[in-house]
């Protein structure tokens, strides 16, 4: 059984509000859970009933919260942003997830000033830390987006806590998270219109100049079976990650990329 949306918090609407018309795709339906196993699956339930692409949920605290490959994405009330929207395929695919990283770092920057960078092909960080996340898991029908923003310091796992930060430790003092929330919807509007409009060149763009002090790292990925190793070089049209390896220069595109 579907969890039971509750009435939006003051502070959301008001941050809501406050973007108005500029929430575009974004500016209908936006279903609060005060509790929840995943927004994803939330969203995923609401779409396969027929939710239409816009829809959001967003909750203040989720039991299962999922990053990529299975992880546990630590989800306690009222420390982060966890939300999830409901969208319809776009394609190229991979690059739903960079619009959707560049999207959140705009919004965060709008929000509070905070220049947050990315990291291929997902992560959103603070200095050497990250700050958000993105997670697209689609059918043949929909895709759900889920983003998770770090907003104040929590009771994280020992591995996360060395590996993560808060949009408040970054800022050192409180955040309105309805500005954040308002922010980063509007910046994800503008960003999958680009996508939806064929513009996949401004959004590689702009995911490049917030990715920068990544290139030149080395990472490390699994293909047919066999660990490789390379040098990042900067992304493709498409949103592949481009390393210069042994072999040459070669795309990834899906499985897990290790930057060491
Ligand atoms: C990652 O960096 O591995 C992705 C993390 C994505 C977390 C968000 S929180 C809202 C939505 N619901 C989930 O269960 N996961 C995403």
């Amino acid at each position: 059984m579907s969890p039971t949306p509750a009435p939006l918090p003051t502070d959301l609407a008001q941050g809501l509000a406050l973007v108005g018309e500029r929430l575009g795709l974004f500016g209908g339906d936006v279903l609060w859970y005060p509790d929840v196993g995943s927004t994803n699956d939330v969203a995923g339930v609401l779409a396969e009933h027929g939710a239409g692409e816009g829809v959001v949920v967003v909750a203040e605290r989720q039991t299962a919260g999922r990053g990529r490959y299975g992880r546990v994405w630590a989800s306690p009330a009222g420390a982060g942003l966890y939300l999830s929207v409901v969208l319809r395929p776009v394609r190229p695919a991979p690059l739903l997830t960079l619009a959707a990283g560049v999207a959140v770092a705009e919004g965060l920057l709008v929000s509070t000033g905070l220049q947050a960078s990315l990291k291929w092909p997902n992560d959103v960080h603070l200095g050497e830390r990250k700050v958000a996340g993105i997670l697209a898991e689609s059918t043949a029908s929909h895709t759900i987006l889920g983003v998770g923003i770090n907003l104040r310091p929590a009771g994280y796992p020992p591995d996360v806590a060395a590996r993560a930060t808060s949009v408040e430790a970054e800022l050192g003092r409180s955040v309105d998270r309805g500005l954040v929330l308002g922010a980063c919807l509007c910046a994800l509007t503008a960003r999958y219109r680009d996508l939806q409009a064929g513009c996949a060149a401004a959004i590689v763009t702009a995911w490049r100049a917030r990715a920068a002090a990544t290139m030149g790292r080395r990472v490390e990925w699994e293909s047919d079976g066999q660990r490789r190793q390379g040098t990042a070089e900067g992304i493709a049209e498409d949103g592949a990650l481009l390393v210069r390896a042994e072999s040459g220069l070669v795309r990834v595109l899906s499985g897990e990329v290790r930057w060491t």
